[in-house]
């Protein structure tokens, strides 16, 4: 029997129940995948919670889950290049991969690279293609300077990666358990609170000149106060700030496509991009699961795995 995430109102983690769900079935052009390892998202329990409502409403009872990694157990009439059998990863857009099985169709999934782990690989949708979206809207030079504020978490680790690889010096925003792993990876850390700006400054002698918010609140107000223009200016946290300060807003929509998400696998695959996994639940343990993200301090990427 097929298992799946559900809730069925607006609430706090104990509205999350893991349900028997029909066996899944394959309709034309998609595919059923057993998935192996499922990602959570802070997006997930803002929805869930009803703190997005107005944006992104839920209908109930609602599924839950966006990224995936699994085999694929069945395929629909008019599928090709794609068997049974098959490892692939891939996203949900129906808010279904948090299950022992999810239908998508067979574009949104591409073949798993050979190596790469399935934490990982169930790791890279949401958080990968919002941090490409997040680095490709700031435009980094060679030669740059760019902050990033939750450096150390699900996107943020992957954005400092990212700006690394164009000889870009980053600056990362983290609590001081993270700033050893910021330096493995070529960044400046600097801690939050009191003083902070200062503490930018001393990191940035020469001027910050593009600055990456995955965390929200004053973080664009402190970009904007740090003398960088609101064209480079990209959070992934802070509606508000768009209106207010014309700063941009481009997080996964903007990169949502099964080819960011091939490159991504790729780059983790052969070692050039390390993917943090925090810790993995079973699907039974998802108010576990949530718990430890919604807490605030995950160092990359927390796994279901069903
Ligand atoms: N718009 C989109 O497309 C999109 C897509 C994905 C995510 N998001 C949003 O982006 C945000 C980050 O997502 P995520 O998956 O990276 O979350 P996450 O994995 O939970 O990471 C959050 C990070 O914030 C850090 N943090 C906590 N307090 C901080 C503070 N005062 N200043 C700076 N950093 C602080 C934590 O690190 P420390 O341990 O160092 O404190 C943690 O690593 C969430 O609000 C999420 O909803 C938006």
């Amino acid at each position: 029997m097929a298992q799946a995430v559900k809730f069925d109102r607006y609430g706090g983690i104990d509205v999350l129940n893991v349900v028997e769900i029909p066996e899944p079935v394959a309709g034309p052009g998609q595919l059923v995948v057993q998935v192996v390892a499922a990602s959570i998202n802070p997006g997930e329990w803002k929805i869930r919670q009803g703190l997005l409502h107005e944006r992104w409403p839920a209908t109930f009872p609602s599924g839950q889950g966006s990224d995936f990694a699994g085999r694929v157990v069945a395929v629909g009439d008019g599928v090709s290049g794609v068997a049974v059998g098959d490892e692939v990863v891939g996203f949900s857009d129906e808010r279904s991969s948090q299950a022992t099985h999810v239908v998508v169709p067979v574009g949104q999934v591409t073949p798993k690279p050979a190596g790469l782990s399935w934490d990982v690989a169930g790791s890279l949708y949401v958080a990968g293609t919002t941090a490409f979206a997040a680095v490709r809207a700031v435009s980094p030079e060679a030669g740059d300077t760019v902050v990033v504020s939750g450096a150390a978490g699900g996107v943020g680790s992957l954005v400092v990666q990212l700006l690394r690889a164009r000889e870009v010096t980053v600056v990362g925003i983290a609590g001081p358990g993270n700033h050893e792993w910021l330096r493995s990876v070529g960044a400046v850390p600097v801690a939050y609170g009191d003083g902070l700006a200062d503490r930018i400054r001393a990191a940035a002698p020469d001027g910050v000149d593009a600055f990456i918010d995955t965390y929200g609140p004053d973080y664009v107000e402190l970009a904007i106060d740090l003398g960088v223009k609101p064209d480079r200016i990209d959070t992934i946290a802070d509606f508000a700030a768009v209106a207010k300060y014309g700063v941009k807003a481009e997080g996964s929509g903007a990169a949502a496509t099964i080819d960011v998400v091939a490159g991504l696998a790729d780059l983790a695959a052969s070692g050039k991009l390390d993917v943090p996994i925090a810790g993995t639940y079973p699907l039974s343990e998802v108010r576990a699961a949530y718990s430890e993200l919604e807490a605030g301090h995950t160092h990359g990427k927390i796994v279901l795995r069903p």
